[in-house]
């Protein structure tokens, strides 16, 4: 926008049908389309402002998911927009280059939403990844990989949980982007993967049929110091990695959903959260001959991450399906204040016989501490959800930062289990800062 300097987005939310299988139409709801919604991006240190339009005839949200900015604009439970209505909150990006997404966050109905169609991306760039030799040309060898997980019952989506199974819904096809048994010509010899889960209760433990490793290159809030070579990356819902593979000449390969390892949990909650299941996510089909790409540099970013020397308070968070800390969520109370401007560490604990993952707004944070040793590496850089297997215990350390306009003792920001029908169910809690 001229007159504002403001990076101006459209979103309209609408239902219409979309065509996942020949000839078949199946009632889906998406962002000024029929399905997901485009791929946003801004820079670093950019003001940009969303018009939001609800054209669907229920209310529901557009929350920024690993956004920081202040909560009136966080898209959560508390900034509804009614059927026919419009939402334009404005922020200046102020965090890392980074593989962000948005989706609705109405409250009992999240959900709901999602599997319907309502996700997409939220890109954010800086000086450093404009500078940087990692494939980034969107499209070509820079891809979005949207997974979700989804059945259907004749023309319809079929949305229903099975006996027993009380993380949520699980499907039994993947679609990447949209797209039912997906695959993508590549032609060039470095491929950057954006994975984004967004499956509502679904983990995966992604990697190449033929166990190539691959370059982890970021998670959920940004690059990585340096690269880690991985040949499994596993995302539960909402969490993100970028990931860069290498290509031979003419060869097809097969991303594939791995069945979950034993730090998923015993054989019993394995079973019934889809731990055995195993998925072709995605063939990447190599061109005859490809174009050269420079080598993964060694030096990634430098890293923003908050220091747990620096905490003012320690917080505690019980997991249970019934609640975090025995309480289910509640729209008018509040269960932490912050002080803008001060690191605090979390303990997250899980010990429900059953995983469920923990979802922070408005901050990266830092994992400190897993069962009170060091992270893994995939576990080290910027992240905004982490998984919590039961038997787990995680430290993270959180920086509540930002300028006079984060103070807001009136409108919360949520933390919550990603696993949505969990969070629907209640295991969300508010905290302000102040
Ligand atoms: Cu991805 Cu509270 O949300
Ligand atoms: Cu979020
Ligand atoms: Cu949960």
């Amino acid at each position: 926008d001229e007159k504002t300097g403001r990076r101006v987005f459209d979103l309209r939310m609408q239902a219409g049908e979309t065509e996942f299988r020949p000839g078949r139409k199946t009632p889906t709801w998406g962002f000024n389309g029929n399905y997901l919604g485009p791929t946003l991006r801004a820079k670093r240190g950019e003001r940009v402002e969303v018009r939001v339009r609800n054209s669907l005839d229920e209310a529901s949200t557009v929350h920024w998911h690993g956004m920081h900015l202040p909560a009136r604009m966080d898209g959560g439970p508390h900034q509804m927009v009614e059927p026919g209505a419009r939402w334009s909150p404005n922020w200046r990006i102020d965090q890392p280059a980074a593989t962000l997404w948005y989706h609705p966050h109405p409250h009992g109905k999240t959900e709901r939403h999602v599997q319907r169609g309502l996700a997409g991306m939220f890109l954010l760039d800086d000086e450093n990844s404009e500078r940087l030799a990692l494939p980034k040309r969107y499209g070509v060898d820079d891809l979005p990989v949207v997974v979700q997980d989804v059945k259907f019952d004749g023309d319809r989506f079929d949305h229903g949980h099975g006996l027993m199974q009380n993380i949520g819904f699980l499907g039994d096809r993947t679609m990447v982007n949209g797209t039912l048994d997906p695959y993508r010509v590549v032609r060039d010899e470095r491929v950057r993967l954006r994975l984004l889960n967004a499956s509502t209760a679904r983990t995966y433990d992604f990697g190449f049929a033929d166990g190539r490793e691959v370059a982890l290159v970021g998670t959920d809030g940004g690059l990585l110091e340096r690269p880690v070579a991985e040949d499994r990356v596993r995302l539960s819902p909402g969490e993100r990695a970028e990931v860069v593979v290498r290509m031979r000449a003419g060869e097809r390969a097969v991303l594939r959903g791995f069945p979950l390892d034993s730090g998923y949990g015993d054989a019993w909650q394995k079973r019934f959260a889809g731990g055995d299941d195993s998925f072709d996510v995605l063939q990447l089909r190599a061109a005859r001959t490809l174009r050269p790409s420079p080598g993964v540099p060694a030096k990634l970013a430098g890293q923003e991450l908050p220091d747990p020397a620096d905490a003012v308070r320690e917080r505690h968070f019980e997991l249970k399906m019934s609640g975090i800390n025995g309480r289910s969520m509640e729209m008018d109370r509040v269960d932490a204040t912050v002080t803008r401007g001060t690191t605090e560490v979390w303990t997250v604990r899980n010990e429900n016989g059953m995983p469920h993952n923990f979802h922070v707004h408005d901050v990266q944070f830092r994992v400190v501490s897993v069962n009170g040793a060091r992270p893994p590496a995939a576990l080290r850089g910027r992240k905004d959800t982490i998984l919590v297997p039961s038997g787990t215990t995680m430290k993270i350390a959180l920086r509540f930062d930002g300028g006079p306009e984060f103070a807001d003792p009136d409108t919360p920001f949520m933390y919550h289990c990603h696993l949505l029908y969990h969070e629907d169910g209640g295991m969300m809690g508010q905290f302000v800062v102040v």
